[in-house]
């Protein structure tokens, strides 16, 4: 069985929990795209893992596998098996594959992104982690790969072909290219090449042999279906596809080997970085979903923009991703707000529209048409049985079903495994 699990929004809407959650029943969980600009977070008890590369699978007993579509800083990953070692988790190879094909994020990858950011008068708001020029370099086969970094020679040997192009491009940008080839931190990643190594495997075959022989697989996705880079709201995306099927581009697993597709949405919105977020609240309601949700950037700390819940971008989402069922997030947070707006639709150059305008500077544009819904005062982090919700939280989720048209598999009422459960 083949399941493919995405986030539905701008990132951050709980995807590390659901998958945590699910991955006692799939033998391999695999991250397809996008890099350490992810931050998935676990909550096991007190203990909270904060994972940017490793598969949210990796604290069960599944087999985690990062897959050649990703971009990969080889510090990080090592840093974050150092961490899951302390805590009693041991990331050997036989628990973890890398593919051979992945790209390796370089240090002037990340030189590169920040001097272009700050050089832009319009910001994207990147997380700096070297994301877009690192797959800028994979498509214009540039790329230095985890074969590469695991063999000294053909390191040196790719960076020297390399060196003269990406230190005139540092130079461009006003930054010291002498990071390119300097000599420790060529070093730093002919070491971290040699301790990776092991974890080398063909992870398109791995993925594909497991799902023939019956077993299951579970893609991890990261970032969310607006930030696509090809569907999102241009300019202001990351640099890979986020949507399901970029998982089986990604792993090279066909289309009719996905039997589903799981979406994960919060219960209302939230964006980190720049670019439009129409139902954007910068009052006191918006404050106390920021305080309450905790919406802060796993990877970068900066403040998450809160809005109420955005149906059209949901709408969009659901026709990008072809979603069997949707996991609601984040329902807790609502508590102690009277009335909740849901946006189901926007006013735009006159006329009401019920789906997003297609450029980003229309979206910009759009007035949230909204549709209001009591609230409840209960503390619903306890609640475990859908039939114990208050009734208007019930009504709300219920009313966020209708309206997707995709049933509602499982309602999150905090970060711990425990609280979640089946509609
Ligand atoms: P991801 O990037 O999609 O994995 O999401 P993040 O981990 O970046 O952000 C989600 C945050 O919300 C994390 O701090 C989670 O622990 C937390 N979280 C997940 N589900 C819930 C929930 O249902 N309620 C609350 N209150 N927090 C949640
Ligand atoms: P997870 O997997 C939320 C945003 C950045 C910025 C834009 C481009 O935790 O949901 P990049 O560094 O990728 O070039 O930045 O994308 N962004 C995310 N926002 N969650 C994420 O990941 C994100 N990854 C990137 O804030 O606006
Ligand atoms: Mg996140």
């Amino acid at each position: 069985m083949f399941t493919i699990l995405t986030g539905s929004q701008f990132g951050d809407e709980g995807k590390g929990k659901i998958v945590d959650l699910m991955a006692k029943d799939f033998d391999i969980v695999v991250r397809f795209q996008g890099g350490d600009n992810a931050g998935h977070t676990v909550v096991v008890g007190d203990d909270v893992y904060k994972l940017h590369l490793i598969p949210s699978g990796v604290l069960l007993d599944s087999r985690v596998l990062i897959g050649p579509g990703t971009v990969l800083n080889p510090e990080v990953l090592a840093n974050e098996i150092d961490m899951l070692a302390k805590s009693g988790t041991t990331v050997s190879p036989e628990k973890m594959g890398i593919d051979a094909k992945t790209t390796i994020i370089m240090p002037y990858h990340m030189e590169l992104d920040a001097l272009r950011e700050s050089a832009r008068t319009e910001k994207i708001g990147t997380t700096k982690r070297g994301i877009g020029f690192a797959y800028i370099d994979k498509v214009a086969r540039d790329e230095v790969t985890m074969a590469d970094i695991a063999d000294k020679d053909k390191l040196l040997n790719r960076l020297s072909e390399l060196a003269p192009q990406k230190e005139s491009a540092i130079k461009e940008l006003g930054g010291d290219p002498s990071i390119v080839m300097d000599r420790e931190l060529v070093d730093k990643y002919i070491k971290l090449g040699e301790r990776l190594g092991p974890y080398i495997t063909d992870v398109s075959y791995e993925v594909n042999k497991a799902i023939e022989d019956g077993k299951n697989v579970l893609a991890e996705g990261a970032q969310g279906a607006h930030l696509d880079v090809i569907h999102g709201t241009q300019k202001f995306v990351t640099s890979s596809s986020t949507i399901s099927g970029s998982a089986c581009a990604n792993l090279g697993v066909g289309p009719t080997k996905v039997d589903e597709v799981i979406g994960i949405v919060k219960a209302y919105i939230t964006r980190v970085g720049e670019g439009p977020l129409p139902t954007e609240l910068n009052d006191d309601a918006g404050r106390q979903i920021q305080e309450v949700g905790r919406e802060f950037g796993t990877t970068t700390g900066r403040a998450r923009r809160c809005g109420w819940f955005d149906l059209p971008l949901v709408k969009k989402s659901v026709y990008l991703n072809g979603y069997t069922t949707i996991a609601l997030t984040k329902l807790d947070v609502l508590s102690n707000l009277d009335p909740i707006r849901i946006c189901t639709g926007y006013e735009f150059n006159g006329n009401v529209v019920d789906y997003p305008p297609e450029m980003t500077y229309d979206l910009a544009q759009c007035i949230p048409v909204y549709e209001d819904m009591p609230g409840w005062d209960d503390d619903l982090t306890e609640v475990s049985k859908f039939e114990d919700l208050p009734l208007a939280a019930q009504d709300y989720v219920n009313r966020l079903e209708e309206m997707m048209g995709v049933s509602i598999g499982y309602v999150s009422v905090g970060p711990g495994r425990a609280q979640t459960f089946r509609k």
